[in-house]
């Protein structure tokens, strides 16, 4: 019989004394990490130089190889690197200086994470092409039929969010995957905000590229985001963005042209960031072992309720009601959603207030119903009271 998911708790120190509500954005450190980063210590003081030979040059792979359960993907085929923006680059850095049939538009949507949009821009503005956003007509979610037709035979590349950040809305990715296939474009899946909270396979979606990390529902920290591109693709694509790790043999330090290595070991450039791929794997082994059927089933489960209670408490949702169309996040739209987001960290209650959509309340299997129940009450309690008038004028966002 499976163990009750609330055992769990004693595995994250945070939960002991805080309310912890925001695995969207910084999942809970498991404790176990305090042992991997001590071995990473370790491992510096005692080896030294000699622990790039030992493990360290093959760790941007074998954390991968930890990751590709969880997405679907094989042994050898997810490279880590430390953020998302930087694996946007690299990925677009595979169509500089090709001619790509003169494709010249890309296309998102405009509630995609605002760093990749500004990635975007700025690529589309100095190589010639058009970015096309498609519009969200109710701040929740985006029209499958707009983002289909936006997409056309002048299309290069479709980088997408598989789930919002701002409501957790779920994008109809299948739809999206097949027109691209369609007119020959390429997509990119951003399933930062589903890795870890929803299932994710990028063989039976046949997804080219896929980008996520650890930070969030995967309870892996900072510094490890990674990627996966389709195994029949990889060898065609020389990321110009690029460095000796990606080189066939680095170590002959060479400088004629690159000649680029196979696999998911091309898309590295320089030196990785150790340190956080250590502590990158703690989390995403517990949801190994819990099972995501079983935390989507409880997701799908807490956060209906929550919803439903909230509305009984008279907030407004800015969430799909479908559990189908929902990822992990909640959204409540309340006046004043700034300040009593700060009553309510000042309480302990941990969430986070997104400008132009609410209040982001994201529980993760380590969650009781009572911690949410009790969070929404505090709300209700926060607002009749007053008690966010004196925090009316902090404009600081830590969270
Ligand atoms: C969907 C999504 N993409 C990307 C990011 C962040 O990207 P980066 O790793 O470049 O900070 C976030 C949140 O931090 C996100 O929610």
């Amino acid at each position: 019989m499976d163990i009750p998911l609330t055992s769990l708790r004693s595995e994250f120190p945070i939960l002991s004394n805080q309310t912890y509500l925001i695995s969207n954005s910084l999942g809970a450190m498991p404790r176990s990490v305090f042992v991997r980063m001590h071995e990473f210590a370790e491992t510096w003081a005692s080896k030294g130089v000699k622990a790039w030979a030992d493990e360290w040059w093959e760790m941007p792979i074998t954390v991968g190889n930890e990751i590709a359960p969880l997405i679907g993907a094989r042994e050898g085929e997810v490279s880590m690197h430390p953020n998302i923006t930087t694996i946007l680059a690299i990925i677009l850095s595979c169509f500089e200086g090709i001619e790509n049939g003169r494709r010249t538009r890309i296309v998102c949507e405009e509630m995609n994470f605002p760093s990749l949009i500004y990635l975007l821009r700025n690529w589309t503005n100095t190589h010639g092409c058009e970015l096309a956003l498609v519009p969200s007509r109710d701040r929740i979610s985006v029209d499958t039929q707009e983002m289909v037709d936006a997409i056309d035979d002048r299309t290069l590349l479709i980088p997408i969010s598989h789930v919002l950040f701002r409501s957790g809305y779920i994008q109809d990715i299948q739809a999206i995957i097949q027109k691209a296939r369609k007119v020959g474009a390429y997509v990119v899946l951003d399933a930062y905000q589903s890795v870890g909270i929803l299932p994710v396979d990028v063989g039976r979606w046949n997804v080219d590229f896929l980008i996520g990390g650890v930070l969030k529902w995967l309870c892996g920290g900072p510094g490890g985001c990674f990627l996966y591109v389709r195994p029949d693709l990889s060898g065609t694509f020389r990321p110009r963005l690029t460095g000796w790790l990606a080189h066939a043999r680095p170590f002959d330090f060479d400088v004629s042209e690159i000649e680029y290595v196979h696999g998911a070991r091309r898309f590295l450039n320089g030196t990785p960031a150790i340190s956080c791929l250590y502590a990158a794997t703690e989390g995403p082994r517990m949801i190994r072992d819990v099972g995501i059927d079983r935390i989507r089933e409880n997701s799908v489960r807490q956060t209906s309720m929550l919803i439903d209670k909230a509305y009984e408490l008279g907030f407004g949702v800015r969430s799909p009601r479908d559990p189908d169309q929902r990822g992990g996040t909640v959204t409540l739209d309340v006046p004043h959603a700034r300040a009593i987001t700060r009553a309510l960290i000042e309480r302990n209650i941990l969430v986070d207030f997104r400008a132009g959509s609410g209040i982001r309340i994201a529980p993760h299997f380590y969650n009781t119903d009572s911690e949410i129940l009790d969070a929404l009450a505090t709300i209700r309690e926060i607002i009749d009271t007053d008690e966010f008038e004196k925090h009316l004028n902090d404009r600081t966002t830590v969270t």
